[in-house]
């Protein structure tokens, strides 16, 4: 976009603001400069906003964007453009890449990248940098050089920790440095060599089981040890129902644990294993229906305070292997948006609460002041178009990562694109 946009009725609607009207939106330099009726273009670069409804920003706490090391996957670019097609203003990448993401001068390789795709059009890429160095689980990495280089989280995201004294040691570390540790929580010993939730399909299908008491086992330890060191936890795709009573208690003891859950988790159980194949695994896997109304239940009372796509691209041979031997994940930036709201169509989730953990959640969650739509605010928006219809079509995904279990669903309601500025730095 240029330096001067302007969106010309929308509904604009931001409601931690009780803003709720249609309206035009001039931005300039970055910032909304103003909102009002019948604001005049000047020369400014005119978005017909007709039917589409303006939102604050939203953000995605979890994403592998596999650059570097797997670029086949996904890279930067095609990652940060799948962010912006699936209505994400700004991402937040895993360290898990090859080879990790644990040292300032690869976090300030990731920004460089970043900052490239994002010129390309692609969203924000905030990179978090690995807990433990090469993601081992022995050695905590320098989380205060990290965050100087521009880490915004800590993560080991896809190995958890399994030694309690590590994990103690680095969220010290992340206290320390005032980061947030992000928290995939699966015992890594429960879990072994387990694919498959430990359910009615999983053993029917004869699969290597992941028991749901591997996850609440790792929450409730890590929880404790976050509470000993006095540091923020944040729990990754929560799976199962003892997960989500795991942080209702953590968060009734006032501490400061957050939780995010991913569209799959929120909408699908272990049934789309045997539906979908390969499509459907997953780490954490997806479980039953009880674990899942839990899930739920725990995203629609805030108890959950972000939906995060957990978007894991793999290569489509990769994912045609028989499913123990698929790599675990799906990808979900082109289609979460999407996918939750058709439940706020469906008057399964209050709109203010799907603008709240698409957008403030996460951003409550990195320390950061939510997206704002008012005047002054850094420009950051999510257009959504409420009445397209739209199918969840894998094919026409911009991710490289083109494996879901949600292929061929229909929908009402997708996103319309992002607005940010062009102008790099003028909204870090
Ligand atoms: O399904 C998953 N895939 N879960 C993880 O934790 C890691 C991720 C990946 O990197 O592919």
């Amino acid at each position: 976009m240029s330096a001067r946009l302007l969106l010309r009725a929308a509904r604009l609607y931001d409601p931690a603001l009780g803003l709720d009207r249609v309206a035009d939106l001039l931005a300039e330099d970055g910032h909304v400069a103003a909102i009002g009726r019948g604001l005049p273009a000047g020369g400014a670069e005119v978005v017909e906003g007709g039917g589409l409804w303006a939102l604050p920003g939203f953000i995605d706490l979890h994403v592998h964007l596999r650059e570097p090391g797997e670029t086949h996957k996904e890279d930067m670019t095609t990652g940060a453009l799948a962010a912006a097609r699936g209505g994400f203003t700004a991402v937040v990448a895993m360290a898990n890449t090859r080879p990790p993401v644990d040292s300032p001068a690869a976090v300030a390789d990731a920004l460089a990248r970043a900052r490239q795709a994002r010129a390309l059009g692609g969203a924000r890429v905030w990179p978090t940098a690995a807990l433990t160095r090469g993601l081992m689980g022995e050695t905590p990495t320098d989380a205060a050089a990290l965050r100087a280089a521009g880490a915004v989280a800590l993560s080991d995201d896809g190995r958890p920790v399994r030694s309690a004294a590590v994990l103690f040691a680095a969220l010290k570390g992340a206290r320390q440095a005032g980061l947030c540790v992000l928290d995939h929580a699966e015992d890594p010993d429960l879990c072994a060599d387990g694919v498959a939730h430990d359910g009615p399909v999983g053993r029917s299908l004869g699969l290597p089981p992941r028991p749901a008491a591997a996850e609440a086992a790792q929450a409730a330890r890590d929880v404790a040890l976050a509470a000993a060191a006095g540091a923020r936890l944040h729990l990754q795709h929560v799976s199962t129902a003892a997960a989500v009573e795991v942080v209702r208690e953590a968060r009734r003891r006032g501490l400061p644990v957050t939780a995010e859950a991913t569209p799959h988790h929120l909408l699908l159980t272990e049934e789309a294993v045997a539906a979908f194949g390969a499509a459907a695994r997953v780490n954490p896997p997806l479980r039953e229906e009880g674990d899942r109304q839990a899930v739920w239940q725990g995203l629609v009372d805030g108890v959950i305070d972000a939906v995060a796509t957990d978007h894991a691209p793999h290569a489509p041979e990769e994912k045609a292997a028989p499913f123990a031997s698929a790599p675990p994940g799906i990808s979900g930036l082109d289609s979460a948006v999407a996918l939750l709201f058709a439940e706020v169509r469906a008057g399964r989730l209050p709109l203010a609460a799907f603008v709240d953990r698409f957008a403030y959640g996460p951003a409550r969650v990195l320390g950061r002041p939510p997206e704002r739509i008012a005047e002054g605010a850094p420009l950051a928006l999510t257009l959504l178009d409420p009445e397209a219809p739209w199918e969840v079509d894998p094919d026409r995904f911009a991710s490289r990562g083109r494996s879901t279990p949600f292929r061929g669903r229909r929908l009402t309601g997708r996103p319309a694109g992002i607005l940010l500025p062009k102008e790099e730095g003028a909204c870090p």
